[in-house]
């Protein structure tokens, strides 16, 4: 079949989201197309090395984007955001410019399906946060289009919890949730088998937005898996009054959990008949996860993400 000889374009290939669906394409024999900022840097020779077809581009570079997107069959989107710091981050308007960019783009090329990564923040309201609301308005952009789309929309990633600076080092664990309430959480490596089942099905996932999570826990499910993985009590405590009033993006974020916006809404069950190898915490933290883990135990920090 053609569709698996031409190339799936995936952006974002040398992070996270994109490592993640870059992988899980070619190991399922999907060739892929990785636009990347810097071919020499270690992880586009990685990709190189695990059969990745490299090429030069920039989000601001347009013309490196249409060069890309030449003979590719799929397209994976996403975009850093305003939410990963002043470092990393881009604003929300450039987010938003480069999200429709790449849609209109795909769409001039004839390109047979795009998947964009949004956030399960986004919902029929705007959030008030505008690394969410970006991304609401870029997949109401891909909606416009005669495109063939899936929209996934990520829940938290476990691997932002052993980021340094929530309390793992004092053997404590501060999070957004209540200790009662349940949150969703996403092991970034899901991301690619998720993503690659719904490129494997173009016609059931066409025109479809698909909120992608891999486990559910509590705050005293948090403090459960992180004691039984440390080997030493971690006790789960919501942030303190005093922390959220001193980080306006948190206490918003934490408001958007409070009210449920930020809980996550996803299908477990279905989304484990698409992606068998779906990750519980515990496996997650066991594995994936556990050098960063580890080493969060041992690392006094601050949040690297958000305005503070
Ligand atoms: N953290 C969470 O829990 C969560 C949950 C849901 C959604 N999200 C969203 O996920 C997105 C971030 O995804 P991620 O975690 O995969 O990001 P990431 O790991 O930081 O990776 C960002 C990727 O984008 C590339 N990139 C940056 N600027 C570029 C440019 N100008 N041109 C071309 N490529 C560029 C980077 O390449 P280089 O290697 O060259 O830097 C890197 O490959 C954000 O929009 C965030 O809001 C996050």
């Amino acid at each position: 079949m053609t569709e698996n000889k031409q190339p799936i374009l995936v952006f974002g290939a040398t992070g996270q989201q994109g490592g993640s669906v870059a992988v899980a394409l070619l190991r399922a024999g999907r060739p892929v197309r990785a636009l990347v900022r810097d071919p020499a840097a270690d992880k586009a020779s990685a990709l190189r090395a695990a059969g990745a077809e490299i090429v030069l581009g920039d989000f601001a570079d347009t013309a490196s984007l249409r060069a890309a997107m030449t003979g590719a069959y799929g397209v994976f989107s996403v975009q850093p955001s305003s939410g990963m710091g002043p470092l990393l981050g881009i604003s929300d308007e450039e987010e938003e410019r480069y999200g429709c960019a790449i849609a209109d783009l795909a769409l001039e090329a004839g390109v047979q399906h795009l998947v964009y990564s949004s956030t399960d923040a986004v919902g029929d309201t705007p959030t008030g946060m505008g690394h969410f609301d970006s991304k609401a308005r870029i997949e109401a952009h891909i909606r416009t289009l005669p495109i063939t789309a899936t929209i996934v929309r990520p829940a938290a990633f476990m691997e932002m919890l052993v980021m340094p600076g929530f309390g793992l080092d004092q053997g404590q664990f501060n999070f957004f949730v209540q200790p009662d309430q349940a949150m969703q959480l996403l092991a970034v490596a899901d991301i690619g088998k998720y993503v690659t089942a719904i490129f494997a099905d173009r016609g059931r996932w066409a025109g479809q937005t698909l909120e992608i999570a891999s486990d559910m826990l509590t705050g005293r499910d948090l403090e459960a898996a992180f004691t039984a993985a440390a080997g030493h009590p971690i006790r789960y405590a919501r942030f303190s009054e005093e922390v959220l009033a001193g980080n306006a993006f948190l206490a918003k974020l934490t408001a958007l959990v409070d009210n449920g916006r930020l809980v996550g809404r996803a299908d477990l069950a279905a989304l484990r008949a698409l992606n068998p190898q779906q990750q519980s915490f515990a496996t997650w933290l066991a594995g994936d996860g556990k050098a960063a883990f580890h080493a969060a135990l041992g690392q006094a920090g601050r949040w690297g993400y958000g305005h503070g």
